[in-house]
């Protein structure tokens, strides 16, 4: 009987972990469950023009500790293009595909859920260093993305308190303020700004003034690039966009809030302020211990799902064990920040 022939993508933004991933899945699928791969280079995009490679072991070897993707990825929407669900069906027909392991986050497992229901055999498994996916305590990079912050927070630490400033630390995570309440949690923040609970500048200024009349001369404020800046306590909230663009998923570009709440709180409060933003430094290099497990956890599980025949599906990590859940579940809300962590951190706010 011939091979079955099993497909594999990354897509969306690239996060640490990936390549734990698909080197559990290959690893497994080839000697457990004799399957052939093919791997499909820069996410939804080499699947329309095929542009793919043949999976072997030696491939997916030594790439566990890598970031990045050795596949490639993009934000490629295949639903926005013209015949482009025809064209993915035709080719995953004519290269002899009997199932997809994808990987990516909403929008890249919310293509694989409307794949599947037009009867092609997906296998999800989330990916972001946001950790926003419903259906799953934790996706994989995260974990990398806070120890990241965590660490760029204890160095800011050190220099604000050296020259007595204020120092604001912007982070990724898009509408949600995951990455910014754990790495301000970890970090010992003074206030963390997200999008689940805004604070509007003034009730910041004033903490931070009380704070440094109890005798402390250096304040670290964490600000999630998706918090909103709002002058008064009714005002509505302002999201601050890096440009005017969207991507192919409708995604605008996030970024800047950090440098404006830094001037407000120097220009509040005539405490000297410096800004830090993070940026992709916390989607790139190596993944944590954690990523890495989980990520192996998540491939292993995959694969096989696809050896029970069971599509449509996400591996998801509840508690500590791995369970399948609907795709069209994972993809149906962002999951934001628990008002329980939120009030963990603000314990320590001011
Ligand atoms: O979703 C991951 C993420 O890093 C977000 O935190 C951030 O807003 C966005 O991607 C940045 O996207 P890009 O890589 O396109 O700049």
């Amino acid at each position: 009987m011939a091979k079955k022939k099993i497909g594999i993508l990354t897509g969306g933004g690239d996060c640490p972990g990936l390549n734990a991933v698909i080197r559990a899945v290959v690893r497994k699928g080839v000697v457990f469950h004799n399957y052939d791969f093919v791997g499909i280079y820069h996410g939804w995009a080499g699947l329309m023009q095929m542009n793919t490679v043949d999976l072997t072991l030696r491939d997916v070897s030594g790439i566990l500790h890598r970031g990045g993707t050795i596949l490639k990825t993009s934000r490629t929407n295949p639903l926005k293009e013209k015949d482009g669900m025809q064209t993915i069906e035709r080719n995953i027909q004519e290269n002899g595909l009997s199932a997809l392991i994808v990987v990516g986050g909403e929008d890249t497992l919310g293509v694989a859920a409307k794949l599947y229901e037009a009867g092609i055999n997906c296998v999800g498994v989330p990916k972001t260093i946001d950790n926003d996916l419903s259906g799953t305590d934790y996706t994989f990079g995260f974990d990398t993305a806070v120890n990241i912050a965590t660490e760029a927070i204890d160095r800011v630490h050190t220099t604000a308190e050296s020259h007595n400033r204020v120092m604001v630390v912007e982070v990724m995570g898009r509408h949600t303020g995951w990455i910014a309440v754990e790495a301000g949690i970890a970090g010992g923040a003074d206030m963390v700004l997200v999008p689940e609970k805004q604070i509007d500048i003034k009730t910041v200024n004033d903490a931070i003034i009380k704070r440094h009349r109890r005798g402390k001369d250096f304040s670290i404020v964490v600000v999630a690039e998706g918090a909103q800046i709002m002058r008064k306590p009714d005002d509505e909230g302002t999201l601050i966009l890096q440009d005017q663009k969207t991507d192919e998923f409708g995604h605008v570009r996030l970024g800047g809030i950090g440098s404006i709440v830094a001037k407000e709180i120097e220009k509040g409060t005539g405490f000297e302020t410096r800004v830090v933003i993070l940026g992709h430094v916390q989607r790139g290099g190596s993944p944590t211990a954690f990523d890495r497990v989980l990520g192996t956890r998540y491939g292993i599980a995959a694969i096989d799902l696809v050896a029970k025949g069971e599509f449509g599906k996400m591996v998801s990590l509840r508690g500590n064990k791995i369970v399948p859940v609907p795709l069209s579940e994972a993809v149906a809300e962002v999951k934001t920040v628990d008002a329980e962590l939120i009030e963990i951190a603000e314990v320590f706010y001011g």
